[in-house]
């Protein structure tokens, strides 16, 4: 079933307790997404860990996903994007890609690259609108993300999805019967 337009999405910074999560939002991913987000590099039940990794959640369900995989010899490093297929084209990968590029701005890192499928139409049109460069070697394309250097704004970007992590997990856990079938009491 399709969700109203109108939900409410909530990002924040995702940590290793979201790893089940993650893993089970690219298990909801389509064989072709699954194909364009790795290109067979490696298989969606064993991802790589990313070194840096944002979420959109609409209420508890984690349905996007942006990541950050560093260069060791350059100020640059890999994007990888996902969103649950029933909540695409509301602007959650726009807004993770913003929140991905605001991390790595943070980091002085001058560039962002994207590996996808040469007809992923959606993630050529997402990063082409943030200016990218793009190499088109079917069946693969590659796009180069140049990137500002930070500001006040990219910074309080991180420090909000940071917040919003820390707020969750500093969340008394909910109240739970201590056995089942016995109420706890008031
Ligand atoms: C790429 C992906 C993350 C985009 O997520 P999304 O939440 O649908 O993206 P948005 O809603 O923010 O779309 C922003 C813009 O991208 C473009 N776009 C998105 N989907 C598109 C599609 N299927 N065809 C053409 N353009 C598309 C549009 O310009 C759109 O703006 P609009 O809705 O105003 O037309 C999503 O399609 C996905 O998870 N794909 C599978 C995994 C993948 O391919 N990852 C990329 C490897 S890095």
């Amino acid at each position: 079933m399709c969700p109203p337009r109108a939900v409410t999405v909530r990002f924040r910074r995702l940590d290793a307790r979201d790893r089940t999560a993650r893993l089970a939002l690219f298990a909801r991913l389509e064989p072709e997404a699954r194909r364009a987000r790795w290109l067979a590099a490696s298989d969606a039940a064993a991802p790589p860990e990313p070194a840096l990794a944002l979420g959109a959640f609409c209420g508890p369900r984690l349905v996007g996903v942006g990541e950050l995989y560093p260069w060791t010899e350059a100020a640059a490093g890999e994007l990888a994007l996902a969103v649950d297929p029933v909540f695409r084209r509301r602007g959650i990968g726009r807004a993770l890609l913003e929140r991905a590029a605001a991390l790595a701005r943070n980091r002085f890192w001058r560039a962002l690259f994207a590996f996808c499928a040469a007809d992923n139409a959606a993630v050529l049109a997402l990063v082409r609108r943030c200016g990218a460069r793009l190499r088109l070697e079917p069946p693969e394309a590659y796009a180069i993300v140049p990137l500002l250097s930070p500001t006040p704004a990219t910074f309080a970007l991180e420090f909000l999805d940071l917040a919003e992590l820390w707020r969750e997990r500093l969340r008394p856990p909910a109240a739970t019967a201590p056995f089942p079938g016995i109420a706890r009491p008031r």
